[in-house]
């Protein structure tokens, strides 16, 4: 499983960041066949990816739609590939929220690949309606980034699909795992537009949205997932450990 950390902006602290870090660490090198990784602040993304030789990759939370020059705050791709950061999430329910439109998603994508970085494409409905109207949504939001692409670029894309209205709660709030599965389908379905043959089995497609040590194992189990995307089950150390063990 590729389970991939969100810190979002729950970790402040540099020790509490360092802490989790390490117990990272050392949950990769007893769990081997996992492969874990965090997405701290960029403040401690940098304190901790810079330099990191250890199994535990790192992604940053957000990349920016700019390149160097006059763009104040601006954290940009080639400033992540600087500082191994190996992912880059792109299109989190909580920056959509802040006005991010497809457009700014699939630009942000392409800088991230155009300097090495897999981008963990975030993708989910705000509600569900009866009509099934979210899977058009979850299909325009998919189109938008995977069309631009190259091949090799689509293949190294990561998808997250994350129904907003589950994110923060608690486990028994997540999607059932039989529904996990038929969006993985309709997922799988869907990048058949824009890779031929068996190529869209290849792509890594994560669940994320109320994951917790209480039902990652259900989430997991013959779901067609191939890792989770965790938030706050991922910052508290005795909660990260139980649910990378119920994994195991
Ligand atoms: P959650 O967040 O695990 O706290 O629901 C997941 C996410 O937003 O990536």
């Amino acid at each position: 499983m590729l389970i991939v950390s969100n810190w979002k902006a729950y970790v402040e602290d540099a020790d509490r960041a360092k802490k989790l870090a390490a117990l990272a660490k050392r949950l990769s090198g007893k769990y081997r066949k996992h492969e874990i990784v965090l997405a701290p602040s960029y403040v401690h993304l940098g304190m901790l990816a810079n330099g990191n030789k250890s199994k535990v990759k790192y992604a940053a939370q957000d990349v920016s739609l700019t390149t160097g020059g006059a763009h104040t705050g601006e954290i940009s791709a080639q400033m992540l590939e600087g500082i191994d950061a190996t992912y880059a999430l792109v299109g989190h329910s909580e920056r959509r929220a802040m006005g991010e439109t497809d457009a700014v998603v699939a630009e942000k994508a392409r800088h991230a690949l155009a300097h090495g970085i897999a981008p963990i494409l975030c993708v989910g409905e705000r509600e569900r309606d009866a009509g099934a109207e979210y899977l058009s949504l979850v299909r325009a939001q998919i189109t938008a980034v995977f069309a631009p692409l190259t091949p090799k670029e689509r293949l190294t894309t990561v998808i997250a699909y994350e129904p907003v209205w589950a994110i923060g709660k608690s486990a028994a709030d997540a999607l059932p795992p039989h529904e996990v599965m038929e969006m993985v389908l309709y997922i799988r379905k869907v990048l058949g537009d824009f890779m031929p043959g068996k190529a869209p089995a290849k792509t890594k497609i994560l669940y994320g949205a109320a994951v917790e040590p209480a039902n990652a194992r259900d989430l997991a189990a013959g779901t067609g997932i191939d890792g989770l995307l965790v938030g706050h089950a991922s910052v508290e150390t005795d909660t990260f450990s139980a649910l990378v063990k119920a994994l195991s």
